[in-house]
């Protein structure tokens, strides 16, 4: 049967006719959430990431066919060359895009998943009747104007968000915070007037020029809300920041699925948000703040607002060359190598691995330590990893090996900075106190390449382990000093 979807004469029977699902849509919608839920479950480790993604694409295929087949539609060649272009643009977008671009990329998407929920919440308040969600007295019925109001409140707080978090992340706006005075209180009496323009909406019975302010003023105040929670927000969160907007962007598209009973969007929606959600809390454990300043926004802005010591370029410290770093490593029992940022610039991987093997054939012990916050994206360095071949087994969380560098020969940092940081132990005007961090000027030697002694990281302040006796500098591109280190462990 297909759901009478289109224009009703009877308004009781939309509102009924799409509430009874056919048993086989229930089935194929759930069967589509299971496959959701294996995708999430695949993406946990890099080893079942592959199935995990495939599993994401068959279920989100199920969905959209069950969703078109269920519908009298009037425009179906329209949705199939939007669906062409859109995903062609997704496709050609996924296979340019470098690993160092997605976290801007994913704000970009999240963006438009916040949009879309907007858009589907207009076109369901200015068409009610196509959407089957009139009531008996031929108005939206007041729980169906909350979830709707809801859906573009979210929506429009993640379109807002996700399109600052992307300029920042992108280059195109200053990272800095930008801290307007009294912004927890602008934030805090704007959410309230949306909770109670809500209320008002979802009671106000007549259609009309009333209604459709009501309405229209909690969108407009939401996408201000969006922006004014994103800007403060200095470039150390930003990492929480869009895990967060991806879990909004997830309950969002849940509240559209409860406006238009589409289980289907409802546990998409649910899995988003709360994945988005768990992603976050682990994030925030691993950078310490406060998960509930975090949906609060503009939690990182007095941190980040202090001063970010500039790299102090005139402090003495130790050059070491490919060749002396060959030696050390060579004569080394255990090294632990901690990647970051920077090998994923240089594309340093692959030689690292090249080098980890070498070592081990004469007999050292190599594992690599993963920070949860290292490079630019959650499980950016384990990504490389497994696609250089390192076995996961080698592969060790910040809270399994950080003991272990007290007996460690050598602690090889390449390309990173701010997760080796101890300032992020001692110093509390540093943007990254509180943040666990390797402790890395526990190992015998240290050595750290990056390109020069001016580059900082990500946070932009200095690293006394630079300038500790026993740190050897290897200054030049992490892929260059590691080639030139495997040649010089060959002879
Ligand atoms: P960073 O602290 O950003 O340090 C990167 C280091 O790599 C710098 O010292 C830089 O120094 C060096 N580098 C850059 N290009 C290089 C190249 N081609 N060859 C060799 N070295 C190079 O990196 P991290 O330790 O991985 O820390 C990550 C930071 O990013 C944290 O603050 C984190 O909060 C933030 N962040 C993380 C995420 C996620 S989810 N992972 C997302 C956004 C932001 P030179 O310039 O001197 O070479």
């Amino acid at each position: 049967m297909v759901l009478p979807y289109a224009e009703p004469t009877d308004l009781s029977i939309a509102a009924d006719a799409v509430r009874a699902v056919e048993p086989w849509v229930a089935v194929a919608y759930l069967i589509a959430g299971v496959l959701f839920i294996l995708a999430l479950r695949g993406l946990s480790s890099p080893a079942t990431s592959r199935a995990g993604n495939r599993y994401g694409m068959a279920g989100m295929l199920i969905a959209v066919v069950t969703t078109l087949i269920t519908h009298e539609l009037a425009n179906l060649g329209e949705i199939v060359i939007a669906i062409a272009i859109g995903g062609a643009i997704g496709f050609v977008i996924a296979r340019r895009i470098s690993m160092t671009a997605m976290p801007q990329l994913v704000a970009a998407f999240h963006s438009l998943v916040g949009l879309a929920a907007v858009l589907v919440a207009v076109a369901a308040f200015l068409n009610p009747s196509a959407f089957g969600i009139l009531g008996l007295d031929g108005n939206i019925l007041a729980v169906t104007r909350v979830e709707m109001a809801l859906g573009a409140a979210i929506g429009a707080i993640t379109f807002s968000g996700s399109v600052i978090a992307f300029a920042k992340l992108n280059g195109s706006m200053s990272g800095a915070p930008i801290l307007l005075p009294m912004r927890h209180a602008i934030n805090l009496g704007i959410l309230l007037a949306i909770i109670a323009l809500t209320a008002a909406f979802a009671v106000a019975t007549e259609a009309g020029p009333g209604e459709g302010a009501l309405f229209w003023i909690i969108v407009a105040l939401a996408f201000v809300v969006g922006f004014l929670l994103i800007i403060p927000i200095g470039g150390a969160d930003m990492p929480v920041v869009v895990s967060m907007l991806n879990s909004y962007s997830g309950w969002a598209a849940a509240a559209m699925g409860f406006t238009l009973h589409n289980s289907a969007m409802i546990i998409t929606g649910a899995l988003v948000g709360s994945s988005g959600a768990i992603l976050s809390y682990i994030m925030c454990r691993a950078m310490n703040r406060s998960f509930v300043s975090v949906i609060a926004g503009g939690f990182g802005a007095e941190a980040a607002a202090g001063p970010a010591g500039a790299a102090r370029i005139d402090r003495p410290w130790k050059r070491g060359s490919a060749d002396d770093a060959a030696f050390l490593l060579k004569e080394a029992n255990q090294v632990i190598v901690i990647p970051g940022y920077g090998m994923a610039v240089a594309q340093a991987q692959h030689v690292l691995r090249e080098m980890g093997d070498t070592l081990k054939e004469q007999g050292v012990a190599v594992k690599y330590a993963i920070h949860p916050v290292a490079g630019r994206m959650p499980g950016h360095m384990n990504v490389l990893l497994a696609e250089a071949n390192v076995p996961y087994d080698d592969v060790f969380e910040l809270e399994d090996i950080n003991h272990e560098f007290a007996q460690t020969d050598v602690a090889f940092v390449i390309g990173a900075n701010d997760v080796v940081n101890p300032a992020a132990k001692t110093d509390r005007s540093s943007p990254i106190y509180g943040m666990p961090v390797f402790d890395v000027g526990k190992a015998k030697t240290v050595m750290f390449i990056k390109r020069s002694m001016g580059g900082a990281g990500y946070s932009g302040v200095d690293n006394e382990v630079f300038y500790m006796d026993r740190t050897m500098m290897l200054l030049g591109d992490a892929k260059k000093m590691v080639e030139e280190i495997n040649k010089a462990l060959h002879d």
